[in-house]
């Protein structure tokens, strides 16, 4: 780990985590990941904004003793979420003067997740406080539900940075670097798409409405708990953000499908292939028996069109389709043009249940085909109609 200058007043003292194979026990880190903590220096009082997850805790301690931090007034809590979190108990054994900062849900969070009771432990603050470090202050603003219910950022008007929580989060361990000016961030701008979906897309109108409150802020960077401190990309990552929150799709298709054996793929190769005759060039297709549940989400999020198809197995969704089709509409997926598609032994039921799945006001349905045993020509013909019909709906949202 590292201290990094981010500003005069603002120091950079994050981990990078590149042993953890899946995030939340779930969501694959192949590049990584970083949880990212900040001080902030006053003339007077000195804050820390966030800690680490608990397994880079004692490292993330001695780092900051290290640096000559003989005191931390403040530790600010914007997210509770234990990767943030996890650091708050060691932390608090080796600055025992330090208070912890948060509303009430966070000071209910903390003493239910680490037993630290005393209330005179804790500065409790509501939206708007703003809490003096001698020549800069730090504001307070209540974003709930970006991602848990007792999220907040902190805004520094002086150093005109926002540490935004999960907002803007990216996977991907740093690599040398910081801040974007520093660093490659393409693979970063790939994986906030992943982290966005995978984490928080459940709460895009939260997100929305802490982009709100954000707005009239004078921002040159932002500090958010994973990857890079954005500073040059700032106008980019908030564009992505909002669209993602607003389910606003890029152009293009994202078509997921599972298969036993090979003949509802056929129907899924020859939808990529009618829909690129019809001028789609952006067509991402996942096998979901084996493609990752993290890179579909993304892809389904990231682009206007999806396509999902799977045998009938059991009279049900095939399960590897079943996961993500569940996965999505836990997401409250809308703004999409959809289709379905299904094959079957002797019942048809898959692609049926999937149209239903798919059926919200929100998503417009281009029509659903299922296919008895093999490809046949009834198929073929309805696979080119619902492609026609796919691009002409395209055009429309
Ligand atoms: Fe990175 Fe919601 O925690």
């Amino acid at each position: 780990m590292y201290i990094r200058k981010i500003t005069d007043k603002i120091d950079y003292i994050g981990v990078n985590d590149r042993t953890t194979n899946l995030f939340e026990g779930l969501w694959p880190l192949p590049y990584g990941v970083s949880y990212n903590s900040f001080l902030v220096k006053g003339s007077e009082k000195t804050a820390l904004i966030d800690t680490v997850e608990v397994s880079r805790a004692k490292e993330f301690v001695n780092c900051l003793k290290s640096d000559s931090v003989e005191k931390i007034d403040y530790l600010v809590v914007n997210h509770m979420e234990p990767d943030h979190s996890g650091g708050i108990p060691i932390l608090i054994e080796a600055f025992p003067e330090i208070r912890i900062i948060g509303n009430k849900k966070t000071v209910e969070m903390i003493k239910g997740f680490y037993h630290l009771n005393d209330d005179k432990l804790f500065l409790e603050i509501r939206d708007g406080d703003v809490l003096s470090l001698g020549d800069i202050s730090l504001k307070f603003m209540l974003t709930p539900m970006v991602h848990w219910p007792e999220t907040m950022m902190t805004y520094c008007e002086s150093e005109k940075a926002l540490f935004s929580g999960d907002a803007f989060g990216s996977f991907g361990a740093l690599n040398g670097g910081v801040t974007d000016y520093e660093m490659e961030c393409g693979r970063y701008i790939v994986e906030m798409y992943r982290y966005y979906s995978n984490i928080v897309g459940k709460y895009g109108k939260f997100v929305l409405n802490a982009l709100q409150k954000t707005l009239p802020l004078e921002i040159e960077f932002i500090c958010s708990t994973h990857g890079p401190v954005w500073h040059d990309r700032i106008a980019e990552v908030i564009d992505i953000t909002r669209r993602l929150a607003s389910y606003q799709g890029e152009d293009g298709v994202t078509i997921i499908f599972g298969s036993m054996y090979g003949n509802t793929a056929e129907i899924a190769e020859l939808f990529a292939i009618e829909l690129n005759k019809l001028g789609i060039r952006n067509i991402h297709i996942h096998n979901a028996c084996k493609a990752s549940l993290s890179d579909m989400i993304s892809d389904a999020f990231r682009y206007k069109g999806l396509i999902i198809g799977s045998p009938t197995y059991n009279t049900e969704i095939f399960p590897p389709v079943a996961q993500v089709v569940n996965a999505l509409t836990s997401r409250d997926i809308k703004n999409k043009v959809v289709a379905s598609f299904g094959g079957y032994s002797w019942a048809s039921a898959a692609a049926r249940k999937i149209e239903e799945a798919l059926s919200a006001d929100t998503l417009l349905d281009a029509g659903s085909v299922a296919m008895k045993q093999s490809m046949n020509p009834e198929t073929e013909i309805a696979v080119k109609e619902i492609a026609e019909n796919f691009v002409e709906l395209l055009g429309k949202i």
